[in-house]
């Protein structure tokens, strides 16, 4: 089976020599407080590290200010147990990842979509969705989105903060893709343009992870709110789970401060680049016209959709029986979804890979199509 369905990190660019380094020094120097219980919070030592790690975000914050967490999906569960009550209206990017969508529905909120188009946001439908109802949260991965690897443009940025502070919305901000640009130019997060271009300290909680770069079975990420909002989210944290691995944040901790972060990113980027144009130029060889794609700067996924408009999950039917497969689109919408659509991951398909399993995938285009033209 080749799988085009995850969005995991490819096994073979995990720094499993790096790591396994982390771990030793970390038994080895801290025995008395890995097999402890910990702060809620964290660990000092990892909120340095993340500190330190951040300023090449942007955004300089305080270690204090930190909140680490059992990977960023428990920081959007802390974020919606916190932050909505049973009716509250949630804004998301319409299609949205789909674990974002559960958690807001876990909390009895009711999400309210707005479409991202090759245009871009339709700031005027955004408008009239908040002058129906009073919007709490807006919900955004604004870099190299998953699932339609989009990124929002600085204008687009500073539009939905302007917009957020009118319409007093708390932005989440989730950009656990962030570190991974493989072209174009850095863009300011929601983060920094609400402290800096809005002087606004009170309208945005970032939320990143070390999944995608590092390792997900450490179970780390972390979040970064405004001040007022810190000791609410550590005690939603702390009935949840106490506190996160403390074993896990000393690895993470020590791998950073080891420095090898920088050269596995960069690395991680030639290859997840590599894979990423491999599979475009595949798709461009084996199914001309077939798919219109977007093409991402970063991260692990193509977004496409049939031209002709042939449903993904019949495709993915077929694909299944010759032994490839991916994620039909319609899984990350909120509202009416595009039967057509489909999110290709790249992550784990070398390039010599890439050929094939774009081959596979159009027998399985083919096969439905002639199924399709004998009902
Ligand atoms: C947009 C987005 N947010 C959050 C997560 C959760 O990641 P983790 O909990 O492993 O940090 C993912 C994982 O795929 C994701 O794509």
């Amino acid at each position: 089976m080749i799988s085009l369905a995850g969005g995991i990190p490819a096994p073979d660019l995990i720094d499993t020599e790096g790591l396994e380094a982390a771990t030793c020094h970390a038994i080895k120097s801290a025995p008395d407080n890995i097999y402890q219980y910990g702060l809620t919070e964290g660990e000092r030592f990892l909120r340095e590290e993340i500190a330190s790690h951040m300023v090449a975000q942007g955004i300089c914050v305080e270690p204090d200010h930190i909140l680490v967490t059992t990977g960023s999906q428990q920081a959007l569960d802390i974020v919606a147990r916190t932050f909505l009550d049973e009716g509250d209206s949630v804004l998301v990017e319409e299609p949205t990842y789909l674990a974002a969508l559960q958690v807001f529905d876990m909390a009895g909120a009711n999400t309210i979509a707005f479409q991202v188009d090759q245009h871009g946001i339709d700031f005027t439908r955004l408008e009239s969705l908040a002058a129906k109802r009073r919007i709490k949260l807006m919900y955004l991965v604004p870099n190299f989105s998953n699932p339609t690897g989009r990124t929002l443009p600085l204008a687009e940025r500073m539009d939905l903060v302007e917009f957020a502070i009118r319409h007093d919305i708390l932005i989440v901000e989730d950009d656990p893709y962030g570190d991974l640009r493989y072209d174009g130019d850095h863009v300011a997060s929601l983060f920094k343009i609400a402290e800096q271009s809005f002087n606004s300290k009170h309208r945005v909680i970032y939320i990143s992870s070390f999944s995608k770069t590092l390792a997900p079975g450490l179970r780390l990420g972390w979040c970064i709110p405004p001040e007022s909002y810190f000791h609410p989210l550590c005690r939603a944290k702390q009935s949840m789970d106490l506190h996160s691995s403390t074993l896990s944040q000393y690895i993470a901790g020590y791998y950073l401060k080891s420095g090898r972060l920088d050269n596995r990113l960069k690395l991680l980027k030639k290859a997840y680049k590599s894979r990423r144009d491999a599979l475009i130029k595949a798709i461009a060889e084996h199914l001309p016209g077939t798919l219109e794609l977007n093409v991402p700067e970063g991260g692990m996924f193509l977004w496409g959709r049939f031209s002709n408009g042939l449903d993904a999950s019949l495709v993915l039917k077929q694909a299944l029986s010759h032994n490839v497969m991916f994620v039909p689109g319609k899984y990350f919408y909120s509202g009416t979804p595009d039967l057509s659509s489909i999110r290709l991951s790249f992550s784990t398909i070398t390039p010599s890979l890439a050929d094939e399993a774009v081959k596979r995938l159009a027998i399985a285009i083919q096969k439905t199509e002639q199924l399709q033209a004998q009902e």
